[in-house]
């Protein structure tokens, strides 16, 4: 898969998580615009995206928009990898196997797909381990899916650092997605970076603009992570605008570079809901940027 993906959370309009909506539209037209270019090939999604506080019913929806599209191209195109997660029940946070089994049978309903490429144990930190990973869990379930060739590859997506480390010693991942703490801001995930180079596993990094901050910059979103960014937070942020200026380069080139520089990464998962986004991102891709630009944002970022 290509080292840019496009990420599928906020194509499901979610509001509270994102202080924004997205309409089905402009979710149809960012997907339309991703299968028509070439250099990204790779689309990740999650069975929860849609579901946002007060809109139970958003559950799917991310799939649903994408599935769409997918059923307009008769299927996903040739040299297209699409990713989505398994996931607990919203609200109950139950995460057994019954629940993993419906997770995936609504994710191949709703993508139109018999086959799902990958597919991610989602955010097991909100569940029971002993629910996920005993007998009849979640995680049995999902292994028995892989033997069957209805997942293609396993791999293992979540938040806190020391529980993705539990969860990464049970074996048999083989690929994982960490989000918002590798950035310009946050580099917490260091050590599960770390873990997965020993052991062979692809390492995909998502939210790098910190869930929009480090790309739309701090002045026009104050946010990290789904919520309001703590002032020290903003302030980094705000020195770091200041130093990518004087150096004559977008925040956001800086940001996602940050990310795609690192070659012990497979892939960054980038949020984007205008069509106009997959150009955009190309650009900052490839915008260049100096060298000294790194240690300067290092320096201001607490991280020297
Ligand atoms: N537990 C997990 O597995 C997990 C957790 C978090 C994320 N993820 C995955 O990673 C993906 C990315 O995370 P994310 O979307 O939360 O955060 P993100 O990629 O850090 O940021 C997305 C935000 O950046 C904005 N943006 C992107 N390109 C831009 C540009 N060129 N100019 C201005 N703004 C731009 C988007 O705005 P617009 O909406 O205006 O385009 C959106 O608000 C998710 O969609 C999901 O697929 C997985």
């Amino acid at each position: 898969m290509s080292r840019l993906c496009l990420g599928g959370a906020s194509l499901g309009s979610m509001p509270t998580t994102f202080a924004y909506a997205v309409p089905p539209e402009d979710a149809h037209a960012t997907v339309r615009a991703f299968f028509d270019q070439s250099e990204i090939n790779f689309i990740d999604t999650a069975a929860i995206y849609g579901y946002d506080e007060g809109q139970p019913e958003g559950f799917g929806e991310s799939e649903r928009r994408i599935g769409q599209v997918v059923r307009e191209r008769g299927g996903l195109p040739p040299g297209f990898v699409l990713s989505t997660k398994a996931d607990r029940a919203p609200g109950a946070n139950r995460f057994d196997g019954e629940q993993a089994r419906r997770s995936v049978e609504g994710s191949r309903e709703r993508l139109g797909l018999e086959r799902l490429p990958i597919v991610y144990l989602h955010d097991p930190e909100y569940c029971s381990w002993d629910e996920v990973v005993g007998p009849g869990g979640a995680l049995e379930i999902l292994r028995r899916y892989r033997q069957e060739g209805v997942i293609e590859h396993l791999g293992l997506a979540g938040g806190p650092i020391d529980v993705m480390l539990r969860y990464l010693d049970l074996g048999g991942w083989e690929a994982v997605i960490s989000h918002n703490r590798y950035t310009l801001l946050d580099r917490s995930a260091e050590p599960l970076i770390r873990a997965c180079q020993a052991r062979g596993i692809a390492m995909i990094n998502a939210a790098p603009y910190g869930s929009g901050m480090l790309a739309k910059g701090p002045g026009r979103y104050r946010r990290y992570m789904y919520q309001d960014a703590p002032d020290e937070m903003v302030e980094r942020a705000t020195r770091l605008e200041q130093i990518c200026q004087r150096h004559g380069v977008p925040l956001a080139a800086a940001a996602l570079q940050f990310s795609l520089r690192d070659r012990r990464l497979a892939s960054t998962i980038v949020g984007m809901t205008k069509p106009q986004r997959i150009r955009e991102t190309l650009e900052l891709a490839r915008t260049p940027l100096p060298e000294s630009l790194w240690a300067a944002l290092d320096a201001a970022a607490g991280f020297a």
